[in-house]
Order: structure tokens, then C-alpha cells, then sequence
């Protein structure tokens, strides 16, 4: 079997890839990722960070370097080699640091699966959670599993606490972008040419988890019924969408908990992009 060797560990080169991206670019997402951290939610050294879909653990281990032994990180991710290869290797050195395997169905990463992510419930108390990450996870999730994972994030985080999460939010202005062009500096060109309902899209009709997008209005309509907003008010638009510039490759959404005024007057606003 061939290893990344990495900040100290041997990482299976085939949970690399199941984990996205290559032993190439292992380092320059990972730094990706800790900047965006910076930049949208920072962390406090004793922070408890959940993390939905936490692979091999390129974020954890990034993340070992940031919490204090009075900080605390969960991760759960559907590939159980990889969840056994970071309780082998990163518990084992932080033990603040840990890690569930859940078996649930992904057309993608868990095609045998026996649960579904109705049946989840996250590995966390309520009120306990101040950071939640969780990246290409809902790129490939439909509506009714995205809005059980949105409601499980209001039970679990504290007041004021955030979640980072990337989304497809297509809007008429990507969906001509992409007709004109699709987008080719993805591994799968874009173009999202499917309708699965009236605000649901898919890439790829044999393929519908590959990568699935929602409508502004559909967006919102989840965030009201989780109780949760989007923080700062803006979705920070990424390059998939043809945008220039972009600092994202997908776009990132900010959430926080919010009243429910607060949630409602949102809901009737249109969403906001921002560029970078
Ligand atoms: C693109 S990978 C990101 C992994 C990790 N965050 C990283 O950046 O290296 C997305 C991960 O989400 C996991 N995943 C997919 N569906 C999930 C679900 N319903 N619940 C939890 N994790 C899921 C996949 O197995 C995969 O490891």
C-alpha cells in the first residue's frame, strides 16, 4: 500500500483519494480550509468542533494544531477505513480528538449502507457544539437529509455559536454561466442541466449524488423550517459558478442560530452573494 507521508503520519493513499483530491493537493486544501476557518468562523483554542464528513482527518489534523487539551474535536464520516485509520492514528496522539463511523447509504462513498441520515443523530449534547464544518457534503445530499442534518446543528450548537457548510445555490445567473460554459476547472464539468424537482438540480442523470444543487428559495425555505440564518447575511459565491475571483471553489454558507423573527424576515429577503 502507498502512504502521504504527512505532518508526522502515513496516510493511505486510497483514503486520500476516497477523501478528495489527490496526495498532491493534500496540503494546499488543507490550508484552504484553516483559512477559511480564519476568515468566517475563527476558532477559539478551547472550542468543541464537530465535524460532518471528516474523511481521513485532513482537517483534524490541522485542527490538533489550533484546539488546547481543553478543546475538543468530534468527526463522523460513512467510510469506515478511514474513521478506523484516524482513531488508530490521530486519537491515539489526541485524545480530545475523536471520531464515529456511521453506515449510512451514499451512492457515492457507501453504496451497501444499512442506515440513512434520518437516522442519525449527531454525537453531540445539545447546546454544546461552537464550530460545525462540513465541506462537499450537502453538494451530494437531497432535501430531506439535508434539513434533518440543519435541525440536529440548532439542537447541538450554543447560542452564538457558527457552522460552515458549502452548498450549489443556483441561481438564474449561474444556471446561463454554465450553459455558456461549463465549468471545466471542476473534475466534472457543471452545468447542472437536470431538474430532480422544481428546486433541486443534478449534474449528472445517471449520477444524481454526484452533485446536487438548490434553487435561492429552496435554500432559505430549509434555514426557516432548521431555525437557523445565514450569518453576515451573504453566501460567498464560488468559482464553480463562473464568478472570477472567487476565494471558494463551492459556495460557502455561514449559519447561526436565530429567532424565529429573525429567521422569517431573512426568508423574505433575497439572498445576498458576495464575490470572495
Ligand atoms: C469531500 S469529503 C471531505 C472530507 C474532509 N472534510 C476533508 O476535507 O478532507 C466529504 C465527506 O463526507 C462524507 N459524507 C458523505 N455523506 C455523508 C453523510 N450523510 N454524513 C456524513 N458524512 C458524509 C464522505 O464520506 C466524505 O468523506
Amino acid at each position: 500500500m502507498k502512504y502521504l507521508k504527512y505532518d508526522g503520519y502515513n496516510i493511505p493513499e486510497n483514503l486520500v483519494i476516497l477523501t478528495g483530491g489527490g496526495t498532491d493537493d493534500w496540503e494546499e486544501i488543507s490550508n484552504y480550509h484553516v483559512e477559511m476557518y480564519r476568515k468566517y468562523a475563527p476558532i477559539n483554542h478551547d472550542d468543541f468542533v464537530l465535524e460532518v464528513g471528516s474523511g481521513v482527518g485532513r482537517d483534524a489534523i490541522q485542527l490538533t494544531k489550533i484546539l488546547s487539551p481543553k478543546g475538543r474535536y468530534v468527526g463522523f464520516d460513512i467510510i469506515k477505513p478511514s474513521i478506523d485509520w484516524c482513531k488508530q492514528n490521530i486519537t491515539k496522539k489526541h485524545k480530545n480528538f475523536t471520531f464515529h463511523y456511521y453506515d449510512i447509504k451514499s451512492q457515492i462513498h457507501n453504496s451497501e449502507g444499512t442506515l440513512s441520515t434520518l437516522d442519525i443523530k449527531l454525537p453531540a449534547k445539545d447546546s454544546s457544539v461552537d464550530r460545525i464544518f462540513l465541506h462537499s457534503v450537502f453538494t451530494h445530499m437531497f432535501e430531506k437529509d439535508i434539513a434533518h442534518y440543519l435541525k440536529e446543528f440548532r439542537r447541538v450548537l450554543k447560542p452564538g455559536s457558527l457552522v460552515i457548510a458549502s452548498f450549489f445555490v443556483i441561481d438564474e445567473k449561474a444556471l446561463k454561466t454554465l450553459s455558456e460554459s461549463p465549468n471545466k476547472a471542476m473534475r466534472h464539468p457543471l452545468a447542472f442541466k437536470h431538474k430532480l424537482s422544481r428546486n433541486c438540480y443534478i449534474n449528472d442523470k445517471d449520477y444524481p449524488e454526484g452533485a446536487v444543487g438548490y434553487t435561492p428559495q429552496k435554500i432559505k425555505k430549509m434555514l426557516l423550517s432548521a431555525g437557523l440564518g445565514i450569518h453576515g447575511q451573504h453566501v460567498h459565491r464560488g468559482a464553480w459558478s463562473g464568478i472570477k475571483d472567487a476565494s471558494n471553489g463551492q459556495d460557502i454558507i455561514v449559519l447561526e442560530k436565530t429567532s424565529s423573527v429573525e429567521a422569517m424576515a431573512q426568508y423574505l429577503q433575497p439572498l445576498k452573494f458576495t464575490g470572495r
